[in-house]
């Protein structure tokens, strides 16, 4: 009987859960064991493998996290940690791995198959939505949602008072939740690290708003690009508007996820047992025109994904 192992790995993402859920019940259905991997490549070192039944999965997939717990070990980035690792699975006798999570995560799950000769199977989550290869990563349509619902909050309390409010959204490399909220919520500017930006620019936009007559704007960063605080402090220095910083932050890393997520996530995960069983290794499982699709983890991680700048060119005219 086949023996499969699933982890999660990287930060967490609502829908991490649904997915791993998929993974134990299409294998118990196709004949197969399944074994959880606690705490994210550090429990795979240290063995804290645990075998799953369907029963153990009941009831997760409106929950956000992940059961199994995630992390970014350190000694996996080692040969080492890779080779203590490997050595766990041939104790359980496991040859094979479901790895959910980000770009970080699958980098070292595709080192793991090929110094160890795991066979891997990558299923993108993440919610910053940065990987290639897929039209979205799990948990990111859940995140924008959360941030969309702050920045409907936010936007009562900046007409009350007339202010300006910088919501600072996560985002290292890349701005897709900025966008995709910034969008969602009317926002007058959108700042990412893909595109350069003057804040000065800004300033002549929130002053020419002002002069037809708006009185109240929401300006949504992305961590990456600039602090929500440098922004405010620029902007009050400069027109002497009225502004308060925002950084949501976490919150939108938790929470139930969205039935987006959750159907994407059930599709993803089911798809990486049925490619294991058919002795597929080295590929991501994506969702590309709302079907599951492969692609191998090494062609994901070679290009780096980027906002489409004429999403930016859109938010500015609805900005008006
Ligand atoms: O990669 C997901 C992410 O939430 C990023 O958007 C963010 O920059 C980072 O993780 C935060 O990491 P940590 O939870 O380790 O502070």
């Amino acid at each position: 009987m086949e023996r499969i192992a699933v982890l999660t790995s990287g930060g967490d993402a609502p829908g991490m859960n649904a997915c791993i859920r998929a993974v134990v019940r299409t294998a118990i259905g196709r004949g197969a064991k399944v074994f959880g991997v606690w705490h994210g490549f550090d429990g795979l070192i240290d063995g804290d493998i645990k075998e799953l039944n369907t029963m153990d999965v009941g009831g997760i997939i409106s929950r956000g996290g992940t059961i199994l717990r995630s992390g970014r070990s350190e000694r996996f980035l080692t040969e080492e940690g890779r080779a203590q690792a490997a050595e766990q699975l041939r104790i359980h006798e496991i040859k094979k791995l479901i790895v959910i999570g980000g770009d970080g995560s699958l980098t070292g799950a595709l080192k793991l198959s090929r110094e160890q000769d795991v066979h891997v199977i990558g299923a993108p989550g993440s919610i910053d939505n940065d990987i290639s290869g897929t039209d979205v990563s799990i948990g990111f349509d859940t995140a924008v949602n959360t941030a969309v619902e702050a920045i409907d909050k936010i936007r009562d309390t900046a007409y009350s008072h007339d202010r300006v409010f910088v919501i600072e959204v996560m985002g290292r490399r890349n701005g897709y939740i900025a966008v995709e909220a910034g969008l969602a919520g009317g926002a007058e500017a959108i700042l990412i690290p893909e595109i350069p930006f003057s804040l000065r620019d800004v300033c002549d936009k929130l002053e020419s708003a002002h002069i037809r007559g708006k009185r109240s704007s929401i300006i949504v960063v992305a961590e990456g690009a600039v602090s929500a605080y440098n922004v405010q402090k620029y902007i009050q220095d400069e027109t002497g508007f009225e502004v308060r910083p925002v950084v949501l932050g976490h919150v939108q890393r938790g929470g139930s996820p969205t039935s987006f997520d959750r159907v994407v996530a059930t599709h993803i995960g089911a798809e990486a047992v049925n490619r294991i069983a058919k002795e597929a290794r080295d590929e991501m499982i994506g969702w590309t025109n709302n079907k599951v699709s492969h692609i191998s983890i090494e062609e994901a991680l070679s290009t780096e994904r980027k906002v489409d700048p004429a999403r930016l060119l859109l938010a500015d005219v609805m900005a008006q």
